[in-house]
């Protein structure tokens, strides 16, 4: 099973009825040692799949997309790990954007459409000396699902009031996938993919309010350090605050 029309993203997909982890599914397959980049372990019904932050990451079966790409993106340095969530990111939202004009990127790689979340994604690289020896990029994008157990949790299907063919969306989303890693893998687009992260980048040019430090605060994004740091220009009082994944806390 593969895709033909992307250069690296799914050149061969392994297909599961139903799994705990497409991500623990695929670093086996890592560890064992032989593997295509672009490899995509899928699955219809994932039981134990695990989201950021030691969240869990729960999806009605056989209504979302559920998968895992193996790259190994040794070209790139330890230090522009955070490239590669970017690159990932605006892949999605470029999908997203197919279908809808306000798909956001959430920082730091959620995808956001109508304020609502449409996927996540649970990046884990493995490194070697200096450069990402590779790099398992697990995704979960709510397609067809109607109903949600938390309310900031929505689909593609439910925003644009339409039914999904799965598997046509896969193809779109990995195609999407692909272009953007492309631009990665050129090396000369850094700049680029940083740009156009910021700009798509929900909060930036216009304000939001988050929890830090059990204080309720609102800012607009500034920048994304090298790093992958959120470094937000505060209202309430002048200044800027740069954050840490497990720092901040989105509010409504
Ligand atoms: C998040 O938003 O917290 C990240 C969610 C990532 C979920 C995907 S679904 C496929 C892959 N397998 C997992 O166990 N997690 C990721």
């Amino acid at each position: 099973n593969s895709i033909q029309d992307t250069l690296i993203i799914g050149k061969k997909v392994i297909y599961l009825p139903t799994c705990h982890s497409t991500n623990d599914i695929a670093a086996e397959i890592v560890h064992a040692g032989l593997f295509d980049e672009g490899t995509i372990v899928i699955t219809d019904n994932q039981v134990k799949g695990r989201g950021q932050r030691g969240t869990e990451w729960v999806a009605d079966p056989g209504q979302n997309l559920t998968f895992s790409v193996i790259l190994t993106p040794g070209f790139l340095p330890v230090g522009d790990q955070f490239l590669l969530s970017q690159t990932v990111a605006l892949g999605i939202r470029a999908y997203a954007a197919l279908y809808v004009n306000n798909a956001k990127v959430k920082w730091p790689n959620d995808v956001h459409v109508n304020g609502k979340k449409v996927s996540g994604v649970l990046i884990e690289n493995s490194i070697q000396g200096s450069r990402i020896a590779s790099s398992i990029i697990g995704i979960g994008a709510n397609i067809n699902q109607a109903a949600f157990a938390n309310s900031y949790a929505t689909s593609i299907g439910r925003e644009t009031g339409r039914q999904f063919v799965l598997s046509e969306e896969f193809h779109k989303l990995l195609r999407c996938l692909d272009h953007s890693y492309a631009d990665l893998k050129s090396r000369t687009l850094n700049d680029r993919i940083r740009k156009d992260y910021l700009t798509n980048l929900f909060g930036y040019n216009h304000a939001v309010r988050f929890k830090y430090q059990d204080r309720v605060l609102e800012g607009t994004v500034s920048h994304v350090t090298l790093q992958g740091k959120l470094v937000l220009k505060l209202l309430s009082e002048s200044g800027m605050l740069e954050v840490g994944l497990k720092e901040i806390e989105w509010l409504k």
